[in-house]
């Protein structure tokens, strides 16, 4: 009897700790399946080391001059000699010479790295020609078109067609040409007379006393930064794109006035890549060297085109003076938005890779498009007579 009593408590007993058992694996799996914890097998923090790469080096420097956390109780003599940078405070227009050995394979650079890296810290050039009334009244939309001095008949193709200044659609364009000097060095024809009429008579040219190459395209970009705050201030919307671009301003339009305000503010749309970085073969056009720069690019809209708001305007310009320039002027731009905290956005009308063959010669493919790379001078008023005649009917 005792002994089938004891037996029965044993039985459940075990069945008592099974159940137990099933309960307690079922919460350890369930536990897995939730975020582990995990202990980190490296320290989370750096040491403080200087790259080797010398923009993303230069970027560093930046980064820490304008930390205040870091400086708080330390001087700039307590830190490490690389971060002690005595070229701060000096005149960054002066040609920055101690890049040709800072930079360890200066001299196999091809010249245009070189002139690059020599004034890589100049941001400022003077102004040749200005127009400062041009925003007396604050436009809705600000058209800043990225050209070159020989490209008269680009500029004039854009004044006649998408570019034209004055009220479309009861909003108010103004329309500017960006320019740099399109010097004897790189064997242009002295077209500075030309360019003096041309301005004289449109009022719509801006350009400023330094040499207009591709590489110093961030120069432009910085300098119409500046331009914009002190001179068009007011601007609702940016548009800033190049000269053999087709821009279907009427759709521009019409998008940004039905735009919530909200979205309005953190506007900056385009064809943007992600994922990119810096090209490495020597015979491409984006090339840039280990030396100067390593990583990944930011996300960025294609330099043929895009749409930003004044809002971002202002704080792009705040922010570039703390990032190092980039020979690449997009990608600069993508940048600066990263340090803002914020991004471009993708927006698939805008086409700076061209459509299909098959439809460029249908009025009704621009009809929905903000912009098509690239198009020529005839081009462009030949699509904007499409876009503009009354008999327009798509779908
Ligand atoms: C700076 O020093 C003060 C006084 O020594 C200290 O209270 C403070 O926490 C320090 N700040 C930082 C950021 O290290
Ligand atoms: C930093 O620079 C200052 C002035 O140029 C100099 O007095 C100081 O010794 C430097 N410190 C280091 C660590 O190199
Ligand atoms: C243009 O604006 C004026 C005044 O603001 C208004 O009276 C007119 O209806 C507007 N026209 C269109 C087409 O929106
Ligand atoms: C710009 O062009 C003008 C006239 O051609 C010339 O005098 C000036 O030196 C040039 N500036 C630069 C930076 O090349
Ligand atoms: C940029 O412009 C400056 C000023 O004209 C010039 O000294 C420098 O060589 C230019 N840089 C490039 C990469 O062309
Ligand atoms: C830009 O910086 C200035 C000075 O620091 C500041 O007053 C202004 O509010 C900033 N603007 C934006 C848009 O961040
Ligand atoms: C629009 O259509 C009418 C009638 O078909 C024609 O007479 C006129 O020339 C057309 N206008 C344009 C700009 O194509």
């Amino acid at each position: 009897m005792a002994l089938r009593r004891k037996l029965k408590v044993g039985v459940t007993v075990m069945m008592i700790n099974l159940f137990i058992f099933i309960i307690i694996s079922r919460h350890h799996h369930q536990d897995k399946n939730r975020s582990k914890i995990v202990i980190p097998s490296k320290p989370f923090w750096n040491k403080l080391a200087p790259h080797t790469a010398y923009w993303n080096r230069q970027q560093q420097i930046l980064d820490i001059h304008n930390n205040p956390v870091i400086l708080v109780n330390s001087t700039l003599s307590d830190l490490p000699g690389w971060l002690n940078d005595s070229s701060i405070g000096s005149d960054p227009c002066q040609p920055d010479l101690r890049v040709t050995t800072k930079v360890k394979d200066f001299n196999s650079l091809p010249q245009r790295f070189k002139d690059f890296l020599i004034y890589m810290r100049c941001r400022t050039y003077p102004l040749k020609v200005e127009q400062p009334d041009i925003c007396k009244e604050p436009p809705f939309l600000l058209l800043a078109i990225k050209s070159l001095a020989p490209h008269f008949d680009r500029r004039q193709a854009i004044r006649e067609s998408w570019g034209r200044a004055g009220t479309l659609r009861n909003h108010t364009i103004v329309t500017v040409f960006l320019l740099g000097n399109a010097t004897v060095e790189d064997y242009h024809p002295d077209l500075s007379a030309m360019l003096q009429y041309e301005s004289q008579r449109h009022k719509d040219i801006i350009q400023w006393d330094y040499r207009d190459s591709f590489f110093n395209l961030t120069v432009k970009e910085v300098l119409f930064l500046e331009w914009i705050q002190t001179r068009c201030p007011g601007a609702r919307f940016i548009f800033k794109g190049d000269d053999d671009v087709f821009v279907n301003t009427y759709r521009i339009l019409n998008f940004l006035k039905d735009l919530p305000e909200s979205k309005a503010k953190d506007l900056f749309i385009g064809d943007v890549i992600t994922n990119a970085g810096p090209h490495r073969d020597k015979k491409v056009k984006y090339f840039i060297p280990e030396s100067m720069y390593v990583g990944i690019y930011p996300p960025y809209a294609g330099g043929g085109g895009y749409l930003y708001s004044g809002d971002i305007a202002a704080r792009l310009y705040n922010v570039s003076e703390h990032v190092a320039l980039y020979p690449i002027d997009d990608v600069y731009t993508g940048m600066c938005l990263r340090k803002l905290g914020l991004a471009p956005e993708k927006h698939k009308g805008f086409r700076t890779f061209n459509i299909e063959e098959k439809y460029r010669s249908n009025p009704c493919a621009y009809n929905s498009l903000m912009l098509v790379h690239p198009r020529t001078p005839q081009e462009m008023i030949q699509i904007w007579a499409w876009l503009s005649s009354p008999n327009l009917t798509c779908q």
